[in-house]
């Protein structure tokens, strides 16, 4: 057997030095003739399957080796000979040195962030104000002035990442209502996009994700204005023919509270396997700002009401563009990147 290792060999020793080093184009014939799918030494590989199974592993070895002698001699060889055409393109004298260059690709933006600009526009239309918030808050802004006090079930459901025992990454943007609140007087009405994070993975839960907050506070605000709001948003957002639709829940900050669902953008509200045959996708949360809110932060709840939600923009995101995997998005895959 290893005699036709050692033949393969000369034969190609023989044909690499009657080969043109000034001719990529033969030196890549020669890649071809040896090293392709039908190549000789591919060849060599497929001839292992006979052998028994003490005589594999030597013979394996020493095709492997001529595998890499040949693979090294053609690509030296290739080198010198892209050299060469170059030289010689360059002595010809056509090189066209005043054409432009090939650009620098542009890439596209994330689809995260074309979500995010689009819900900005859509509430700048509506005359709200848009305010970024913070990434790290105190346990004041993230939880007791949210009406949740240290002891309080619904921070299980929240559990973050700690800076210290009162500091930590914020687990959603309601905190910026408190913010908001402490430094404008109604009446007014803000959105607060930005990043918040919580310890959970799966395949639609990410450790960070985005949310948008939204909070409009004047004299005689309704429930009723929040649900019709929610309704406009989601047909700029998702199209003239969605649906929405509120389920009673609970918030510590809102009172009454509720999630709020449109009709399934995959089938239309019929029901299929993406909304679990409900017919309806979860989007946020929403309900009337709590008095005890209002009362935290100096706002007269007798004469003011006010209403605020929260969207998941990943969430979102993954509906419009019928992603399957949360994580997708922060991958950083070009395959992935390069559809939008
Ligand atoms: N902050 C809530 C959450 O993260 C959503 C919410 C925002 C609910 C505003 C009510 C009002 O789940």
């Amino acid at each position: 057997m290893s005699e036709a290792i050692a033949n393969v060999k000369a034969q190609f020793d023989a044909e690499l030095a009657q080969t043109s080093m000034t001719d990529a184009q033969a030196v890549d014939a020669l890649r071809v003739k040896y090293l392709g799918k039908k190549g000789l030494v591919t060849d060599l590989l497929k001839l292992m399957g006979g052998l028994s199974a003490e005589e594999r592993p030597a013979y394996g070895k020493l095709v492997n080796e001529l595998k890499s002698v040949v693979n090294d001699a053609i690509e030296a060889a290739l080198a010198t000979a892209q050299g060469a055409e170059l030289e010689r393109k360059l002595a010809g004298g056509w090189v066209d040195v005043s054409l432009p260059a090939d650009g620098i690709p542009a890439g596209s933006t994330h689809p995260l962030y074309d979500v995010r600009e689009e819900i900005i526009d859509i509430f700048a239309q509506m005359g709200f104000h848009v305010d970024l918030g913070r990434d790290v808050e105190t346990d004041w802004y993230n939880f007791e002035a949210l009406n949740t006090p240290p002891d309080h079930p619904s921070r299980d459901m929240q559990d973050t990442f700690y800076l210290d025992s009162k500091v930590m990454l914020r687990t959603h943007t309601s905190g910026t209502q408190i913010h908001y609140m402490e430094t404008h007087q109604p009446p007014f009405r803000m959105i607060a996009p930005g990043h918040v994070f919580r310890v959970d993975s799966d395949a639609t839960h990410a450790p960070m994700f985005q949310q948008c907050e939204g909070l409009v506070v004047d004299e005689n605000i309704t429930f009723a204005q929040l649900k019709g709001l929610l309704a406009i948003f989601a047909k700029r957002l998702f199209g003239e023919n969605v649906k929405t639709r509120f389920r009673p829940s609970f918030f510590p900050f809102t009172e009454p509270s509720a999630e709020v669902d449109v009709s399934c953008v995959f089938c239309g509200g019929s029901g299929c396997r993406r909304c679990k045959g409900t017919g309806w996708m979860e989007i946020g949360g929403c309900g009337s700002v709590d008095p005890n809110v209002f009362a935290n932060v100096g706002i007269d709840g007798e004469k003011y009401t006010g209403f605020a939600f929260g969207f998941g923009l990943d969430r979102i995101a993954m509906l419009r563009y019928q992603i399957p995997e949360i994580g997708l998005l922060t991958a950083n895959d070009q395959r992935f990147l390069k559809q939008f």
